[in-house]
């Protein structure tokens, strides 16, 4: 197993059940009732920018982006009644009291409360959760402000116990938020990406996060901007360790810890199918990595906090 990875925030249950596994579809937001009328965004105040923990970061890799990088147009999040607002940054108090973010989405299911992003973005390296009183979530953040619904308290999370063990397998975890409004479920307004196991090599992907350190082009990397890459991923098998990799010299960045990795994304919709959820990068190989999911852990998750 390769050691040498850094992650990119500073930063298991698994019961004896058997779950079918299954995939899920995207849900679509109802677009025509007044989501959008009742929260003025607001700025989240931030005492600080978390520090880098892991200093391993290269930050000298300034090389062009390999030609299976697609390059896209700068994002911004798209919020307006007409669109899906999924994607959103997680705010986390760590153990030192600063605070440090990732990036979270809102997937479809039928507690529709539910989002997912990195296990190691809601654990310390020890397997100390951080406190979920402190951790906030907002869909639809973006150019330093809050989504059209302003900021979600987190309820509960389900990491996979081969997380807490070993730091390193598994790295994904959902989230469940503490939210209803009007008696409907976040998922009912922010609209919900579907989720895949089956995603193969060399897949069309794209992945959203809110970067402040590498070299995503067209992005303004501050944290408060939601930028997006574009490209393929392949499935990387090296001695027992099976992952998603981005080879190359793509450097997602900090803060991008747990952006979705989307298949079949809809820009018209703003949605798609999650397959996996960024993890970090290897600076020795300079290989972005991310988990496969397994379904049956996955389900076990979700029965979890359903
Ligand atoms: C890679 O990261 C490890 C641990 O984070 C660090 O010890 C090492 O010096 C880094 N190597 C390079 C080439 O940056
Ligand atoms: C981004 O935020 C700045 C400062 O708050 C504001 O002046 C600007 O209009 C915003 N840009 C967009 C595209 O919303
Ligand atoms: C929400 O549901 C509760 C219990 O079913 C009901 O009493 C309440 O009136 C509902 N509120 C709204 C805003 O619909
Ligand atoms: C995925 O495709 C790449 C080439 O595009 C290949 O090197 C690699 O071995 C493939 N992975 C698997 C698991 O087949
Ligand atoms: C696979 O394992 C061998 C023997 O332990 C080791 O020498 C090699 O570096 C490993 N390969 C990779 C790609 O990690
Ligand atoms: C990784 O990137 C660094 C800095 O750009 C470079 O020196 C190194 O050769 C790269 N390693 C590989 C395996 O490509």
């Amino acid at each position: 197993m390769d050691k040498n990875f850094s992650f990119y925030l500073l930063i298991a249950l698994i019961a004896i059940m058997i779950i079918t596994s299954h995939s899920s579809v995207i849900f679509r937001r109802k677009i025509n009732d007044n989501a959008l009328d009742f929260l003025t965004p607001e700025r989240i105040k931030e005492t600080s920018i978390f520090k880098h923990k892991h200093k391993g970061i290269n930050k000298n890799d300034k090389r062009n982006v390999i030609s299976r990088n697609i390059v896209v147009p700068p994002v911004l999040s798209k919020v307006s009644p007409e669109n899906n607002y999924p994607i959103g940054r997680l705010l986390i108090r760590l153990h030192n009291g600063n605070y440090g973010f990732c990036t979270a989405s809102v997937i479809n299911t039928e507690n529709g409360n539910i989002g997912i992003t990195s296990a190691h973005c809601l654990i310390d390296a020890n397997g100390e959760e951080y406190d979920i009183n402190f951790m906030r979530f907002s869909p639809g953040y973006d150019n330093g402000t809050n989504g059209p619904l302003g900021i979600i308290k987190v309820e509960d999370v389900a990491i996979p116990f081969m997380f807490r063990l070993t730091n390193y397998w598994n790295d994904y975890a959902l989230v469940k938020f503490a939210f209803n409004k009007e008696n409907k479920t976040l998922q009912h307004y922010t609209g919900g990406l579907g989720w895949r196991f089956d995603v193969g090599n060399n897949t069309l992907t794209n992945i959203f996060g809110y970067p402040f350190t590498g070299n995503l082009e067209n992005c303004i990397k501050d944290g408060v901007h939601l930028c997006e890459w574009e490209g393929y991923t392949q499935v990387e098998q090296k001695n027992l360790s099976i992952h998603y990799v981005i080879s190359g010299s793509i450097h997602l960045g900090k803060g991008v810890s747990g952006g979705p990795l989307i298949f079949q994304y809809d820009r018209a919709i703003n949605l798609g199918y999650v397959y996996s959820v960024f993890m970090a990068r290897n600076n020795v190989t300079n290989e972005s990595i991310a988990p496969i999911f397994n379904g049956k852990l996955f389900n076990v998750l979700l029965s979890l906090l359903s």
